[in-house]
């Protein structure tokens, strides 16, 4: 049994150390708006923030959680109603919406780092981000409106 901090609540888990996050979050607690989509580390759609910091949750085991904070999509605001996500929804980001919450996590991890990153430093944190319905314009659009009118917590 592990306990698991995740979205400002302990969660007790019974499963195998050796569980990736992602399945937890998934399949052990119904927690769906973290996505499965590689499930080896390099389409980052399952990402979500380790104390903070974005991660790969198919990446993180079970056993690896312990002492550390997690926040998925579903812990970023009640009500859709966090700046990323308004911003997300002004510049119309999502098509078919799959890889989004692992986009807007991202955002989320950079924009608590840096207040008001260069457009390369977006480029960088979106590199290793695939969207197979190409929304890439319209995150940087939102990341603009982000950064410009300074909101971002
Ligand atoms: S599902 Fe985790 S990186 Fe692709
Ligand atoms: S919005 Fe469809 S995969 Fe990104």
């Amino acid at each position: 049994m592990i306990d698991l901090n995740l979205n400002e609540k302990t969660f007790k888990i019974d499963a195998p150390d050796e569980m990736p996050l992602l399945w937890v979050l998934r399949d052990v607690l119904g927690m769906t708006g973290t996505k499965f989509g590689c499930g080896v580390g390099v389409c980052a759609t399952c990402t979500i923030l380790e104390n903070g910091k974005a991660v790969m949750a198919c990446q993180i085991t079970l056993e690896k959680t312990k002492g550390n904070r997690y926040t998925t999509i579903e812990g970023l605001s009640k009500d859709g109603d966090h700046p990323v996500q308004k911003a997300w929804v002004q510049c119309d980001v999502a098509q078919c919406g799959y890889c989004q919450p692992g986009m807007i996590m991202e955002a989320c991890s950079l924009l608590s780092e840096v207040s008001s990153p260069s457009e390369s430093a977006i480029n960088k944190a979106f590199s290793n981000h695939i969207c197979r319905c190409g929304t890439y314009p319209r995150i940087k659009q939102a990341m603009s409106l982000l950064v410009n009118s300074g909101k971002k917590e």
